[in-house]
């Protein structure tokens, strides 16, 4: 009988340390119902915290698309950019993100909702992407798919947050910036697309806007709005605020095209895409046709999602998204997996 449970001791043991092989071997492709047994209402708590959000406060919607897209943009779709770091030394305190991104509190309470029911079993990195694919489905009226599996990375660092796209990129830069992730220049267009939603500091756009006044590529009258609305002490931390797409800036939908040859793009990047001769047949085609920037939309979405994820062994569930979890997180495996083969082991 002894010798039994040492035989059934090892063979837990070495199934868990099969486990532990290195990450990149135990990789698994994204996919489409993932928690479909293991935590089946998942996609629906997350949907009933972000609509209860978005109710109370529409712009949490843009907030956590947004929050998706800096997510992936920065170590891969591993919900780095939750992580708080108590002396600000996180993506999140990063000027890109702070004091801007937005929607933080509604990820911890998909979370909360899921732990309860599934406890060990969610990642915030599939719940970031559920909430935007649920913020793209209440602003845009469009349902799609996401794969799923990622897991939770546990590094996030000020410095990494300096990589995402700024908004006085050129065209070239940003479409380099979107090929480093394996997205394609019309995807770049695609997703810019986002910026049908939304709101933007002054300091991400006054100060840049004063040259294209100069050169005559934004309409003398907005900047005139901008100007009377932005502080000229206009700083970091200046929360003044305007929408991104002025005609309909809660709607998810193609205006932000037609808004760009009116000269009308909000900031310096946005306008971009009308000033080179490879991005403008996008923006026209999109301008043209909301169902295909629609479906395309979606397409890039996912792509994006898919930017550099942690699957399968790799990483961590994070028990709570704005911490990785500390070791004593991780003492259940041991007791719940592992508890005659380590009193087996020990014993032995
Ligand atoms: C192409 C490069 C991009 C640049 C340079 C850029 C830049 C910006 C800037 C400067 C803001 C305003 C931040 C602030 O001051 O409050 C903003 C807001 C926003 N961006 Fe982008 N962005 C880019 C691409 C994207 C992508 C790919 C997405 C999503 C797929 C996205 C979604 C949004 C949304 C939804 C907002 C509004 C956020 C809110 O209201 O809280 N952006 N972006």
């Amino acid at each position: 009988m002894a010798n039994c449970r040492r035989l059934a001791g090892l063979v837990l043991l070495s199934a868990a340390l099969a486990f532990a092989l290195p990450a990149a071997s135990r990789a698994q492709p994204l996919r489409t119902g993932f928690y479909e047994t293991s935590c089946p209402d998942a996609e629906a708590l997350v949907r009933q915290a972000v609509a209860s959000a978005v109710a109370s406060n529409p712009g949490l919607a843009a907030g956590l698309i947004r929050l998706h897209f800096h997510d992936c943009f920065v170590r891969g779709c591993d919900a780095s950019v939750l992580i708080f770091s108590p002396n600000g030394t996180a993506e999140r305190d990063s000027p890109p993100n702070n004091p801007s991104l937005r929607g933080f509190e509604v990820i911890d309470a998909a979370k909360a909702a899921i732990e309860q029911r599934c406890p060990r079993t969610v990642s915030c990195a599939d719940i970031l992407a559920f909430a935007a694919r649920d913020s793209v489905n209440l602003t845009g009226n469009v349902f799609y798919q996401v794969p799923a599996g990622r897991r939770d990375g546990n590094v996030s660092l000020f410095a990494d947050a300096f990589t995402l796209p700024g908004p006085n990129l050129t065209a070239t830069e940003l479409v380099e910036g979107f090929r480093n992730r394996s997205l394609t220049a019309e995807e770049m267009v695609i997703l810019s697309g986002a910026h049908t939603i939304g709101r933007s500091h002054c300091a991400s756009f006054l100060f840049k806007n004063r040259e294209r006044l100069a050169n005559g590529t934004i309409s003398p009258a907005y900047q005139a709005l901008l100007e009377a609305l932005c502080p000229p002490t206009t700083g970091q931390f200046t929360l003044v605020t305007t929408e991104i797409d002025l005609s309909t800036p809660t709607v998810l939908d193609n205006n932000y095209y037609k808004l760009l040859p009116l000269n009308l793009g909000l900031h310096f990047s946005d306008d971009q895409l009308i000033r080179n001769a490879t991005l403008v047949p996008f923006v026209d085609a999109f301008a043209a046709n909301e169902t295909l920037w629609k479906e395309r939309f979606v397409a890039a979405m996912i792509k994006m999602g898919n930017i550099d994820v942690l699957t399968g062994t790799q990483g961590e569930i994070r028990l709570n998204c704005s911490a990785v979890n500390t070791p004593s997180s991780s003492d259940w495996m041991i007791e719940t997996i592992l508890p005659d083969a380590v009193g087996e082991v020990a014993a032995s």
